[in-house]
């Protein structure tokens, strides 16, 4: 199976979210996501449930459910061309415990995921958008931190990595400053290394360049 071989299923103007192929699709500029039933089983009740938010190409995830295959995986990615590569991998690698979902992380989140229903949370690279100007557009930002706080379940835990230390700082700022988590490494609340994290295209690229990773991570706070 190749990526090309997974076509959009719809036009524009016939969007709607759609469950295609082993594929969640969230459209974009769209008003109705309320109106969305989940098909029976989308999720399985009886299997944690991890997410990566964006996935790209999706090489990190593949591997933690191939390595983990008693727990159910969701990588999100809203670039309908990496999500086929994620796709295409999935198949022909006969992984079962994944749905992959093209859509934005955030709408996904508040409007497909019940309270309660996620074990853990993992955002890998994302885009650091590093002009001022740009820094809008980041995805870790409190109304989608707000929406992880609602998913989690009990005190579970949501990690970030990125080699964008201004990026970095924002993240830390946005955690500590949220009355729902806390932080799980001690000051500067980061670490640099992670022997067994996992790989993914952007990680190599980063590490053939030499740059530096801040790994952050999170505990959810119950009151
Ligand atoms: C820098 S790449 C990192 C990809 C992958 N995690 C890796 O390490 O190779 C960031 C990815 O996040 C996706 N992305 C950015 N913002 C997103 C959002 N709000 N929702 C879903 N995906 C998003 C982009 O399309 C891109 O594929």
């Amino acid at each position: 199976m190749r990526p090309k071989n997974l076509k959009f299923p719809f036009t524009w103007e016939e969007r709607e979210p759609l469950f295609y192929k082993g594929i969640l699709i969230v459209p974009q500029y769209y008003d109705r996501h309320e109106e969305w039933e989940a098909p029976k089983n989308l999720f399985p009740s009886h299997h944690p449930i991890c997410i990566e938010y964006c996935s790209g190409n999706g090489h990190w995830v593949i591997e933690k459910a191939k390595k983990n295959p008693l727990q159910y995986w969701i990588a999100v990615e809203m670039q309908f061309d990496r999500v086929r590569k994620i796709w295409s991998k999935m198949h022909n690698q006969a992984i079962e415990n994944l749905l992959v979902v093209c859509g934005e992380a955030e709408t996904f989140t508040k409007y497909y995921l019940s309270g309660k229903s996620i074990d853990e949370i993992y955002v890998n690279f994302p885009d650091p958008w590093p002009k001022d100007r740009h820094a809008k557009h980041r995805l870790i930002q409190k109304s989608f931190v707000d929406e992880l706080a609602r998913v989690i379940k009990g005190e579970g835990m949501v990690t970030y990595v990125t080699d964008d230390a201004p990026y970095s700082t924002q993240m830390i700022e946005v955690m500590l400053a949220h009355p729902k988590w806390k932080n799980h490494f001690p000051k500067p609340y980061y670490v640099q290394d992670w022997e067994d994290y996992g790989s993914s295209w952007f990680k190599e690229l980063w590490h053939e360049k030499g740059r530096d990773f801040f790994y952050m991570q999170f505990r959810k706070i119950c009151s």
